[in-house]
């Protein structure tokens, strides 16, 4: 580098006239235009327009320039000739004459266009992310990512917080994912496991006195990807003393409406609306509603328990409900369209679909001669069905009820553009059950994790009626995501054991796993509780984003690969043997 630069390629205006420069960036583009070369020069500021005259020094050089080569130019900037002024850039005022210019690097053919819009694979531009990362898109993911960082930090710490960093070898802790493992070679045989959460060390700085801990924390979970899920990720990690529900959640509303009003300009009212999980469930089949928009679920299991048709009335007696959506408009669908639908509730679990068109204000289904004039009437009320709508309806049991319709509200929603896409959709869902029962463990596991505190007024409740007893738990959604979820948690040793007798794990057992979390305990714990904020959630939907990948630097796939280094990989057998590692040959 033979000097300095002396401004970014976003930089120069106008009031800049004359002055003499330097600038450092990428080649953008190049334009050869009678006799003159056009160069756009960009960094992640913005482009500049540099022009080199035959008569510059510069000149032959710069004819071998290609896209991607680093350059350096010092000239004078000069205002572009009228009717030359671009609008849409920043610097599009002026240009840079360049009188000297020194080639940096050069660069092979990228394998993708780093400028425009293109339409390419994400495997290869997870590839070459290096490439993708000086994409400005990518360049505009990253610094809201960055903004939201230090609002939080500043936000919090004007709040008292304590940023404190956990261990990233620890011991496994039970958020409910599998855990990645790092083995120890000074302990053969033992390993460590990177946090799923600093849930268990945030707890203990609190038994440490630090009443107000943060953290913008790294956490690993081993567990099926998504859009919105990555292998590691970030929270917003936090924890308080001496609080209840309403302290916790009113800071988290705090923090969430400072990162909207800075980073999107949007003031939302506050306190956020609160949905308890039953409501949820029954209205939006979801524990994540997306309340956007309305098209909710309606239930009709009293209208139809014990009339003629058949197949609502066994459900009902079965224990099920009967249950579904009015669409609005949905009178045009076709019957193709209604099979479809059908076909792809059936794909989710349901076992048909019942589909009824409203015309006249009556039923315009062969359905019509199992319901009185007066049931028809009744349910289509109770529907809040209008001439021209269609109704879906299921006979299921609850849950599958819920789940197929919540989906099936979602899939509409998005199919006829109900969906305001600039709506936030905020609102807290309350009163969680604090156990769910595992089907394929056989028994209750907590539905946040072990160190939520209920809402029971007797402890027996937790053994005897554990299917009863809900949890001091609450989780924020933004635009049908979960974006933060958190609890008050127990603290005390006698409450915690009984948890853990609750959820079938032995005394030796948590004696093991958690030990030093019950000695904490017994120590002077503090009454406490905390959230945590899916990071990279919150970046993706402010940087207006749909895949989780498009807002971290360097992400893995859906297969949890990272395609630019290649990794997981092999190590060298030293390696292994020195960890006392041999891997099966199956
Ligand atoms: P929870 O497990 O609900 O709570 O996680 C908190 C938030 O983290 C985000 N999140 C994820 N984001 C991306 N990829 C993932 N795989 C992923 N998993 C979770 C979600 C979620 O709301 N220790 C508790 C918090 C507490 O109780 O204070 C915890 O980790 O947005």
């Amino acid at each position: 580098m033979r000097w300095k630069r002396t401004h970014t390629c976003g930089e120069l205006r106008k009031e800049n006239e004359n002055q003499n420069v330097s600038l450092m960036g990428w080649v953008d583009r190049r334009r050869d235009h009678g006799g003159l070369i056009f160069i756009d020069l960009r960094d992640r500021y913005g482009t500049t327009q540099i022009q080199i005259n035959p008569d510059s020094p510069a000149y032959e050089e710069a004819k071998s320039l290609r896209s991607e080569f680093v350059v350096a130019f010092k000239g004078r900037v000069r205002l572009r000739p009228e009717g030359m002024v671009n609008n849409k850039l920043l610097t599009g005022e002026i240009e840079l004459m360049a009188e000297e210019m020194e080639i940096l690097n050069t660069s092979k053919t990228p394998p993708f266009p780093i400028s425009g819009e293109s339409n390419v694979s994400e495997d290869l531009r997870l590839k070459y992310r290096y490439l993708d990362l000086r994409r400005p898109e990518m360049q505009r993911h990253l610094l809201v990512r960055h903004q939201i960082a230090q609002i939080a930090r500043s936000y919090l710490s004007g709040l008292q917080f304590v940023e404190v960093e956990t261990p990233i070898l620890s011991k496994s802790t039970p958020e409910g994912a599998r855990d990645y493992l790092v083995p120890s070679r000074v302990w053969k045989g033992r390993l460590y496991a990177l946090p799923q959460s600093p849930q268990t060390y945030k707890q203990l700085l609190m038994m440490g006195g630090y009443d107000r801990y943060f953290q913008i924390v790294r956490c690993f979970r081993d567990e099926d990807l998504r859009a919105d899920r990555q292998p590691e990720f970030t929270q917003i990690d936090l924890e308080m003393s001496f609080v209840d529900e309403e302290d916790v959640m009113s800071v988290a509303e705090g923090l969430t409406a400072k990162i909207l009003q800075e980073v999107m300009n949007i003031s939302v009212p506050l306190p956020f609306p609160r949905l308890p999980y039953s409501q949820a469930m029954a209205e939006y089949g979801s524990d994540k509603p997306d309340v956007r928009f309305d098209l909710k679920i309606r239930e009709i299991s009293e209208l139809v328990g014990s009339g003629e048709f058949r197949v609502f009335r066994e459900a009902v007696a079965g224990g099920g409900i009967v249950a579904g959506l009015t669409v609005p408009g949905g009178g045009r669908f076709s019957r193709k369209q209604i099979d479809d639908w059908t076909a792809w509730a059936k794909g989710r679990g349901a076992a048909g679909l019942v589909a009824i068109k409203i015309k006249e204000r009556d039923w315009d289904s062969s359905l019509n001669k199992f319901f009185s004039d007066e049931l028809r009437l009744r349910i289509t009320a109770a529907m809040a069905a209008q001439d021209g709508d269609l109704l879906l309806l299921v006979a299921e049991k609850r849950e599958t009820a819920q789940t197929v319709l919540g989906a099936l509200r979602l899939e509409l929603g998005a199919q006829l553009s109900m969906i305001p896409q600039d709506a936030l959709g905020l609102t807290w869902v309350v009163d969680f059950p604090l156990f769910e029962y595992s089907e394929e463990e056989k028994r209750y596991v907590a539905r946040h994790h072990p160190f939520t505190s209920s809402k029971a007024a007797n402890l027996n409740d937790l053994i005897a009626r554990p299917a009863e007893v809900q949890a001091r738990a609450y989780d924020l959604v933004m635009q049908g995501m979960e974006i933060a979820g958190g609890s008050i948690r127990i603290y005390d040793t006698e409450t915690q054991s009984r948890m853990f007798q609750a959820l079938g794990i032995s005394d030796q057992e948590a004696q093991e796993k958690f030990g030093f979390l019950l000695e904490a305990l017994s120590y002077g714990a503090p009454p406490h509780g905390g959230i945590a904020f899916g990071f990279d959630r919150l970046v993706m939907i402010l940087a207006g984003c749909h895949s989780i990948r498009d807002v971290i630097a360097f992400p893995k796939t859906a297969s949890a690969m990272s395609l630019m280094e290649n990794c997981p990989a092999q190590v060298h057998p030293k390696q292994l043997e020195e960890l006392g590692i041999v891997f099966r040959a199956d």
